[in-house]
């Protein structure tokens, strides 16, 4: 088992530089199933997510070479549409774009429902809507294997999402895109991701407008070809630094980022009390720690708005800050499940439903705490390198789920945390 070992207490100084996308790269990455060429992508981040889906591509038949760290070469003309490995795929939520993607390519599918953070249920019943208004049957056998098939081809058509999912708007828009005809997604989700994924299939040769807004037109193409693209910088990962930095005090800047995407964050870190300056691709926040944090209330809803995925990280925020907060969960029944660890630390807050409320506290504690998912565990180191002494985070591996080299990127920074592993009960310690 590996833990983080971290002894907190003080201000943080220096750059950060920020790495691909993982949600860009995830649904980037089955989307090269929709051509026979070589495609070559870059600024891919190192994390366990990515390596579990090119395992998943591998295992199918699709020939994958690294040219660097953040480099790959695949291709997938010899790729074979073999049921996806059960156990693959379900430790990646985003496994679920092989539907769409296997659909595109050979007109069916079959892959296990997902897995991924949990956070309480995650349908995919608007993943379904999508496939079967393209003419595709989908059904979920007992075993909880996805089959879908299109017998006669996908052919375009309008689809109404009845919720904003990020997740069924990148799906629909990969088994659309070599479809007969258009397909027009409604009430689309319009991350800086789906904008991402829409740019790689038209630099394949995909005909795909309107995406980042809340209509995505795509006219169905013959056929798509191999292409070099290069993945937008992960404003969740840039997001979690510029946080922990308004947590520690000090000054930390991102580097390689695209501070639009980044505004709904930096403009609550504002609100908190940081200063933040931002330049062509590069954003710095500034604070003292020994001034409080403002409180503020937040409450998190699909891009433009304040993202969820910094929701865990804000709780830490709100622990230290000079009042009572409350941190309304727009889009899951059950991201709160890290508020007990924070308390374990110190923090005042009480949660109902997808409400918390947050009496801030001058101190955290130093604490064992338990990391329940990716974005809470990041959240959790946060917390440990607020607290003054020793905090051990466990459950280190949802963390390298999401955030490359986070143990180097941190000590760059004068943060003091250690990676140690315990194979048969030694103790390892190694400061990656
Ligand atoms: C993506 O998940 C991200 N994961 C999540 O990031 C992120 O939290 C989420 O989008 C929202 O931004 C990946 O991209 C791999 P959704 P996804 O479909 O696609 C409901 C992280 O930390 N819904 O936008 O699964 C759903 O239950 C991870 O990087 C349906 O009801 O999210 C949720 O309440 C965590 N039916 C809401 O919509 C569906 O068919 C938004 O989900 C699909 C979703």
């Amino acid at each position: 088992m590996e833990q983080y070992i971290i002894n907190g207490g003080c201000e943080l100084h220096g750059s950060v530089p920020i790495s691909g996308a993982k949600n860009a790269a995830l649904g980037i990455l089955p989307a090269v199933f929709l051509c026979q060429d070589t495609c070559r992508i870059e600024n891919l981040p190192q994390i366990s997510d990515v390596h579990n889906m090119l395992d998943i591509l591998s295992s199918m038949g699709a020939h994958i070479r690294y040219l660097n760290k953040n480099a790959v070469e695949i291709n997938t003309a010899h790729a074979q549409n073999l049921p996806t490995p059960y156990e693959m795929v379900r430790r990646l939520r985003a496994s679920y774009y092989l539907i769409g993607a296997l659909l595109g390519r050979f007109g069916k599918a079959e892959v296990a429902l997902p897995g991924g953070c949990d956070f309480g249920f995650r349908p995919i019943d608007q993943h379904i809507k999508g496939f079967e208004a393209l003419g595709a049957t989908v059904q979920i056998t007992e075993g909880g294997i996805v089959q879908a098939e299109a017998k006669e081809g996908l052919v375009g058509d309008s689809v109404y999402l009845d919720v904003v999912s990020v997740g069924a708007t990148m799906n629909i828009m990969l088994a659309a895109v070599l479809a007969k005809g258009q397909t027009v997604i409604e009430n689309a989700a319009r991350e800086p991701h789906i904008v991402d994924l829409a740019n790689f299939l038209n630099t394949m040769g995909a005909d795909i407008t309107g995406a980042g807004t809340d209509v995505i037109k795509i006219r169905g193409v013959e056929r798509l070809r191999g292409c070099t693209y290069s993945i937008i910088p992960d404003q969740i990962e840039a997001g979690t630094y510029l946080a922990l930095a308004t947590a520690t005090g000090g000054e930390v800047t991102v580097t390689g980022v695209i501070p639009k995407h980044l505004e709904s964050i930096t403009a609550k870190l504002s609100e908190m009390g940081a200063e933040v300056i931002e330049e062509d691709d590069s954003v710095t926040v500034r604070r003292s720690k020994n001034e409080r944090l403002h409180r503020i209330n937040v409450k998190t809803q699909p891009y433009p708005g304040f993202p969820t995925d910094m929701q865990p990280q804000f709780g830490v925020l709100l622990s230290l800050a000079d009042g009572t907060s409350i941190l309304t969960e727009g889009i899951y029944d059950n991201r709160f499940k890290y508020v007990n660890e924070l308390r374990r630390m110190g923090a005042v807050a009480t949660v109902d439903g997808r409400i918390a409320v947050f009496e801030g506290v001058e101190h955290l504690s130093p604490a064992p705490v338990r990391a329940p998912d990716l974005r809470a565990g990041a959240a959790l180191i946060m917390a440990g390198l607020v607290a003054e002494g020793i905090t051990v985070i466990d459950e280190v591996r949802y963390v390298e789920r999401g955030y490359e080299d986070i143990v180097k990127k941190l000590r760059a920074i004068g943060a003091d945390i250690r990676l140690v592993s315990h194979p048969d009960g030694e103790m390892l310690e190694r400061a990656n």
